[in-house]
């Protein structure tokens, strides 16, 4: 039986876990990382790719982002189209010079494994979290296993950063949070392409036989989603069908989308799920373990990123001035960005997926919006300022 002792025991090396241990390093507090799945694994998952304002910020901050400042793409404005119209929300101006930046979820990823791991840290792959027990005591344990053995962290906190289908939202008395959930009639399809972006920016799109959106990871490879419904497999697609369709989808007059060789399909499910307290005892979960937005605002990765500040602060206040006030209200500080970002991801989704008869009220309603983000500064300002993300003053 192997016993590591350490202050945070963490589940996890997704965004939320690895910026939390090397965050918490920063600040001279020990964590070790236990993720279930291999290096590998981990590392090929492809996931997000739009980093806020702040995200970036606290890269940087960290010293975590050379990478990200050479190959990652600041954007300063976003395309929207709806029916074939084509308008563009600049951030510059609206936000007062806050943008996004393109970076894939697995460069980030990459980066700060790298660091922690250089740094002569402890993260364990292929080591599932198997049990928590002592929550509700100063020295909770993770059970877990490692190369065919059992072991157990001892630590005074446990972050559960360890996603939706994690083993810490599980542990938390059923009557210890109200859960919140919203499951969407439909899915995306998402590809990558070894093929230069059409656009230099990304563009949201509604037509009328769904939602379709073009994104990038670099100046030869395209990110593009299209919706189809929750059914739908990716074998029922051939490489032709789905850039006829985006084609089709994202058209704009005098606009042509490139296409290239398809090196990766998959279907995701979208789906808005909170619940309204992040915290039992000694247990603390960030990220996706306790919320999950539809990606269309891509909220998600930020979202975790933000937790972890939460959490940082807590930590420091406790082992600085032994005081668990900061950690005791980090659901409640959290749950404003995350209420807000429920709301956005929201907007975005309904505003752009097809869900109902073209030219129904409910259709109606989806153009008037439209319509007026492109008449109005303020709405234009509104989902810009929600776009790039709050900043950490917003919420108080
Ligand atoms: P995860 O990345 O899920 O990491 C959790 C880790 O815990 C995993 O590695 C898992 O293996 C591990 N784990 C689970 N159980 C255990 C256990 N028992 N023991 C040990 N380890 C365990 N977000 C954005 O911000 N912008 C975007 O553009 C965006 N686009 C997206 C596009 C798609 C198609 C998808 C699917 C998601 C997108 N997201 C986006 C969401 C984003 O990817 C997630 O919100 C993000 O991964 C959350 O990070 P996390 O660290 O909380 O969780
Ligand atoms: C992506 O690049 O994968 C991406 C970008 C924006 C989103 C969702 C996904 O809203």
């Amino acid at each position: 039986m192997k016993t590591i002792k350490t202050q945070v025991g963490i589940i996890g090396a997704g965004p939320a876990g690895l910026t939390l241990a090397n965050w918490l390093k920063q600040q001279g507090i020990s964590s070790v990382i236990i993720e279930h799945r291999s290096q590998e694994y981990v590392q090929a998952r492809v996931r997000a790719g739009l980093l806020e304002q702040n995200t970036v910020d606290i890269l940087k901050n960290l010293g975590l982002a050379d990478r990200l400042v050479k190959e990652g793409q600041e954007h300063h404005g976003v395309y929207l189209n709806f029916d074939g119209k084509r308008i563009r929300v600049p951030f510059g101006k609206l936000t007062n010079g806050r943008n996004i930046t393109i970076y894939g979820q697995q460069e980030v990823v990459k980066d700060l494994t790298e660091a922690w791991v250089n740094g002569g840290e402890t993260l364990l792959f292929e080591a599932p979290a198997l049990e928590l027990d002592g929550l509700e005591t100063s020295s909770p344990k993770i059970h877990f296993e490692h190369e065919g053995e059992k072991g157990i962290i001892e630590c005074d906190f446990i972050a559960a950063c360890d996603g939706f289908h994690g083993l810490g939202r599980k542990s938390m008395p059923k009557d210890a949070y109200k859960e919140y959930t919203i499951t969407y009639p439909f899915s995306w399809l998402g590809i990558l392409a070894h093929v230069a972006p059409s656009s230099e920016e990304l563009i949201y799109a509604y037509h009328e036989r769904g939602f379709a959106l073009h994104s990038l990871r670099s100046e030869k490879v395209s990110r593009l989603y299209i919706q189809v419904d929750n059914d739908d497999h990716v074998d029922n697609w051939t490489d032709e069908q789905i850039w006829e369709e985006l084609s089709i989808r994202l058209g704009t007059e005098g606009w042509k989308l490139n296409s290239g060789p398809i090196f990766e399909k998959s279907i995701t499910p979208m789906r808005s799920y909170f619940i309204d307290n992040m915290q039992h005892g000694r247990l603390f979960l960030a990220g996706d373990a306790a919320h999950i937005v539809p990606p269309t605002g891509g909220k998600g990765l930020n979202l975790a990123v933000a937790d972890v500040k939460h959490l940082v602060d807590g930590f420091t206040d406790f082992y600085k001035n032994n005081s668990m006030k900061a950690l005791d209200n980090y659901s409640e500080i959290a749950l404003k960005r995350i209420w807000r970002a429920q709301d956005f991801s929201n907007f975005m989704t309904t505003l752009f997926h097809k869900q109902y008869e073209h030219g129904s009220f409910q259709y109606q309603l989806q153009k008037a919006k439209f319509d007026y983000i492109s008449l109005s500064e303020a709405y234009a300002t509104t989902l810009a300022e929600n776009y790039v993300g709050l900043p950490f003053e917003a919420f108080g």
